[in-house]
């Protein structure tokens, strides 16, 4: 082997070193945050105190026990949230009166800038007359969002206007108010329906 082939191989040796360290050091930073964002244990959710469609201050503590079917959006999302709200209605359609009486689903805004109480309002009336809609000021609903770890990005859109790119899972609190589980990605009414029926169950 010659003197420039053997240091060649050193510094293709130091270079892959080099790499696998640094995928390491990745592997350290990112992996353990992605798992910390997943809904998890009672370390999602917590006390909220937000603005009613009725113009009423509301606490979680007023929906203590009933179920709480959480979604977080915004009355401008141009999608998802209708898809969604719209199978949480009938999902709570499926419920018998009885489990109806035991749960109540409930829309928090991401967007309380545009999102008014009569906004609101005319919103989840469109959708379910048993729908608490939740908006507040700014710096109410931000802490609201940290306690759900909801991911919310405002997007500025070419017509001056924007939209707002956000996590769309729907949560199931218990009658304490605490975590029970999540729904996320395409969920049928009768999966919502069923998984709230084996809530009250147990
Ligand atoms: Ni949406």
């Amino acid at each position: 082997m010659t003197d420039r082939r053997s240091k060649h191989l050193q510094r293709i040796a130091a270079l892959l070193a080099g790499l696998a360290a640094l995928l390491v050091v990745i592997a350290f930073a990112v992996v353990p945050r992605f798992i910390a964002t997943a809904p998890q244990g009672p370390t999602v959710g917590g006390s909220f105190s937000l603005i009613d469609q009725n113009g009423r201050s509301v606490t979680d503590a007023d929906f203590r026990g009933k179920v709480m079917l959480i979604y977080f959006g915004y009355t401008f999302c141009p999608d998802v949230c209708p898809t969604t709200l719209g199978n949480v209605a009938q999902a709570y359609d499926l419920l018998t009166p009885a489990e109806q009486a035991q749960v109540v689903p409930i829309f928090i805004t991401i967007d309380p800038e545009r999102d008014t109480v009569d906004q609101i309002a005319q919103y989840v009336d469109a959708f379910s007359p048993a729908m608490v809609g939740l908006t507040g000021s700014p710096e109410q609903v931000a802490p609201v969002l940290k306690e759900f770890r909801v991911y919310a990005h405002r997007v500025e859109t070419t017509d001056g206007n924007y939209s707002v790119d956000h996590s769309s899972i729907l949560y199931v609190m218990d009658k304490k108010g605490q975590y029970a589980t999540h729904f996320s990605g395409e969920v049928t009414p009768k999966e919502i329906a069923a998984g709230l029926k084996k809530q009250l169950a147990g």
